[in-house]
């Protein structure tokens, strides 16, 4: 790997409690081309550059080899009248750093263009898409699409994010593979039959498990994204030795399927959050922490619950655990707990590689074979791995 570069918006979107799907667009559009410039001349021998957008960060990866190639300004300027129509008046902010880039014009040694179809926010997806097209006809290389959830599966199969220069190989599989996959929007247990050939076989029927994190984090007046925040103050309250006098439920844990939901807890939390302010006025430091660590529990067990039933259900020789929400150590202990009882080898993505990056995307890229028809790219909002 030669670069992996993330600019985050986290920060900005943390005053409006989530994200904001305008004001996440638009920094994709404000971000991406000044992020690929700062890849390539960090990194001016490159191989596989990958540029993904979604709402929480716009991300460029690049990977391997030498030497760039001059492309003529007859060739940028054609290229840049075929994507006018398409770009300008639905990016400004990206038309205007296109046409002032002049550092595209010297082609890095890249095979192809790995970017993001979804799932994901639509409008944020297609700056990604309408650049990569952009770059692929004016590079002349091929494109190609990108589920965003397969990503997550192999950024966890990743032997080292270290940027080195080197190609670094994946983990071996044994198979069939389950991936846990939880993030800000998703919860999905998915059968892995080989790379590229998936299953859904569970998933939530409402919230995703990073989604009640980022709402109960607000029920509890902490900042966006709310996981690291929750985690923490669940921390605290495990080494003071604070227990929660509240029992919060555990979604679906006795149903026979692999079906999850968060939306009740969420709202479980809220009420007990509005009585003690009735009661009390405002919350308490301790009654906060303590809180959190009693829902860190329940969504433990919830998760805990099913990855064990997934596993005895489907003959599972191997585990994959991959999304943000897998920065928590809680379920790290957990999950490494389950797979060790049942002698199975686990797989975690390192923390540079756990929440959204465009490496993910690069090394999906790189182990996919088919190219795609670059004109009949569309984002795909709720794109779905089978
Ligand atoms: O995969 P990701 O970066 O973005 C999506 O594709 O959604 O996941 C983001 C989610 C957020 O909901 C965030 O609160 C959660 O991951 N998260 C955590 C932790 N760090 C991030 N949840 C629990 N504990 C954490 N330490
Ligand atoms: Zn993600």
């Amino acid at each position: 790997m030669r670069s992996s570069l993330i600019h985050s918006q986290a920060e900005l979107h943390s005053q409006y409690g989530g994200v904001f799907p305008t004001l996440a667009k638009r920094e994709h559009g404000k971000n991406l081309v000044p992020l690929l410039e700062k890849v390539l001349i960090e990194y001016s021998h490159n191989k596989i550059v990958s540029t993904t957008a979604n709402h929480t960060a716009t991300k460029i990866d690049a990977t391997q080899k030498n030497n760039t190639e001059t492309i003529s300004n007859e060739h940028f300027e054609k290229t840049l009248r075929e994507y006018e129509s398409i770009i300008k008046d639905h990016d400004p902010d990206l038309w205007n750093s296109i046409s002032h880039a002049d550092f595209l014009k010297q082609k890095p040694h890249i095979d192809k263009i790995a970017v993001t179809e979804g799932p994901g926010l639509e409008p944020t997806l297609w700056v990604g898409i309408n650049f990569a097209r952009f770059l692929a006809s004016l590079w002349q290389i091929p494109i190609v699409p990108i589920n965003h959830m397969e990503g997550h599966i192999v950024a966890s199969l990743l032997e080292s994010d270290i940027v080195d220069g080197h190609f670094h190989k994946l983990k071996s599989l044994s198979l069939p593979a389950l991936a846990l996959l939880i993030s800000g929007g998703h919860t999905e247990l998915v059968k892995i039959h080989e790379l590229g050939n998936y299953n859904i076989i569970g998933q939530t029927k409402d919230d995703a498990v990073g989604e009640a994190f980022d709402k109960v984090a607000r029920i509890l007046g902490l900042p966006y994204p709310g996981g690291p925040h929750i985690s923490k103050l669940a921390e605290e309250a495990e080494v003071e030795g604070l227990e929660s006098a509240i029992k919060l439920p555990r979604p679906m844990i006795g149903s026979k399927d692999l079906s999850f939901s968060f939306s009740g807890l969420k709202t479980a939390v809220l009420y007990v959050v509005k009585d003690y302010i009735k009661l009390h006025k405002k919350l308490d430091a301790q009654f906060k922490k303590s809180l959190c660590l009693e829902f860190e529990r329940a969504v433990e067990e919830t998760l805990s619950k099913k990855l064990i039933q997934a596993i005895e259900q489907n003959g599972i020789k191997s585990i994959i655990v991959g999304g943000g929400v897998i920065a928590n150590k809680r379920l790290k202990k957990s999950f490494t707990r389950i797979t060790d009882e049942y002698g199975i080898p686990i797989f975690l993505p390192s923390l540079h590689t756990s929440g959204d990056n465009a490496l993910m995307i690069a090394l999906a890229g790189a182990l996919t074979r088919q190219d795609s028809n670059h004109a009949n790219l569309r984002a795909s909002g709720t794109k779905r791995l089978s």
